[in-house]
């Protein structure tokens, strides 16, 4: 059978292959310490939980609108209100199966072949493969500590070309769990605005942010409270721990909705209607308090993370303030970071991912570790990898 380019062209997502080997060890009875995904251990908050029991009983559960329960949206729109202080109409909110079919929806609204769009290197792999998808230039802007491994305005407007059409942005990001600074993410938008340019921004992991990644502290701020016209990403997968529910959502400026809706409606006709349902209660003040709780989790888990990467020899070039990955500097160790999770994974039972995964410019010597583990897993985890990295050394 003939296999489309496309197809053939798209890389494997890494994470999800190193979850692959690390499944493999452990069916041969290896325990695995898995710092490679970001996948809260939590899960769904009770209520949510015992929602989906009601609802799974009482409900015929048919296909909703391609946009959505309007009720979710309502829930959804009165959550920028209540968290972020932004007024949101709720027809601008589309529900959709996570925040990767949000991306998906996004990018087919917005590309066509031939546009160039910049996107920092390091960042979330599946976008450049989704951009690529639909015929983008992805253009990948090299970035280093200096600017939190992000895009700042300076560079935005350096690498600013002729067929540039668009930008992607996550903040918090994922592999270094840094945040843009707010003054930073309004200038970049209001420059890309100023050249007839759409930004879409992935604000999945900006519910467990420290601050507006000024380092000043304060309330996480939703960069639609700056630039209404930005497309903004999120999901039920981080904050509310719901991965496998598989549900997200975006929020589309005006004009976009019908084209959002039409794609909606042909991709997948709409997302699943008993997630839909359930997560009408995350937005419950029993269900905050718990994400709430987690969140001051993830910083306990940081803490113990960094402490245990020091003790290991290991260098953080930049701390992160938000989403809960560390990107971790193993060139000390004299080995290329797909090499050293190679062996990590083999020889110490650590399961990590290269930083092969979300770009080139500094891939070979970052490897990402996620701390969305239990603490106890983490402190296994580090144990291992300092031995791990001791004999290394020796
Ligand atoms: C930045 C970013 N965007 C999107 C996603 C996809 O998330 P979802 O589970 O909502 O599809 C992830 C998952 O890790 C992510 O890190």
């Amino acid at each position: 059978m003939r296999i489309s380019a496309r197809a053939q062209a798209i890389a494997p997502f890494l994470a999800m292959e190193f979850a692959k080997r690390a499944a493999a060890l452990e069916a041969q009875g290896r325990q695995v310490i898995r710092m490679n995904i970001g996948e809260p251990d939590f899960g769904a908050p009770p209520a949510v939980l015992r929602a989906a029991q009601q609802v799974a009983r009482d409900t015929p559960l048919a296909y909703t609108g391609a946009l959505g329960l309007p009720a979710l949206r309502e829930a959804i729109a009165d959550f920028y209100q209540r968290a972020h202080g932004v007024r949101v109409d709720a027809q601008r909110v589309v529900v959709t199966a996570g925040a990767s079919a949000a991306l998906l929806l996004a990018t087919a609204a917005l590309v066509d072949p031939g546009d160039e769009v910049l996107v920092a290197d390091p960042s979330y792999p599946c976008n450049r493969q989704l951009l690529a998808g639909f015929g983008a230039q992805v253009r990948l802007v090299p970035t280093d500590a200096a600017s939190r491994f992000q895009l700042d305005s300076r560079l935005v407007r350096q690498h600013w070309g002729e067929r540039t059409r668009g930008l992607m942005i996550a903040t918090p990001s994922n592999p270094t769990g840094t945040s843009v600074p707010w003054p930073e993410l309004q200038a970049i938008c209001e420059f890309a605005g100023r050249q007839g340019a759409w930004r879409v921004v992935d604000e999945i992991y900006l519910d467990l942010a420290d601050g507006d990644g000024a380092g000043a502290g304060g309330a996480p701020r939703s960069v639609l409270a700056a630039d209404d016209q930005a497309l903004v990403i999120n999901s039920f997968s981080k904050y509310f721990g719901m991965t496998g529910w598989r549900l997200g959502w975006c929020v589309v400026p005006q004009p976009l909705v019908q084209a959002v809706e039409r794609l909606a409606q042909n991709y997948y006709i709409c997302a699943s209607t008993l997630a839909q349902h359930s997560a009408l209660q995350c937005f419950s003040e029993e269900s905050i308090a718990v994400c709430e709780q987690r969140r001051a989790e993830f910083v306990a888990r940081r803490s113990l993370v960094l402490q245990g990467l020091r003790q290991a020899g290991l260098d953080v070039p930049v701390l992160p303030d938000g989403a809960f990955y560390v990107y971790v500097d193993v060139a000390s160790t004299g080995l290329d970071s797909m090499r050293f999770c190679e062996r990590a994974l083999e020889e110490a039972g650590v399961a990590l991912t290269p930083g092969h995964d979300f770009g080139d410019c500094s891939a070979q010597r970052h490897v990402r570790l996620s701390y969305a583990a239990s603490r106890e897993q983490l402190q296994q985890g580090l144990e291992r990898l300092g031995e791990f990295v001791r004999r290394l050394r020796a």
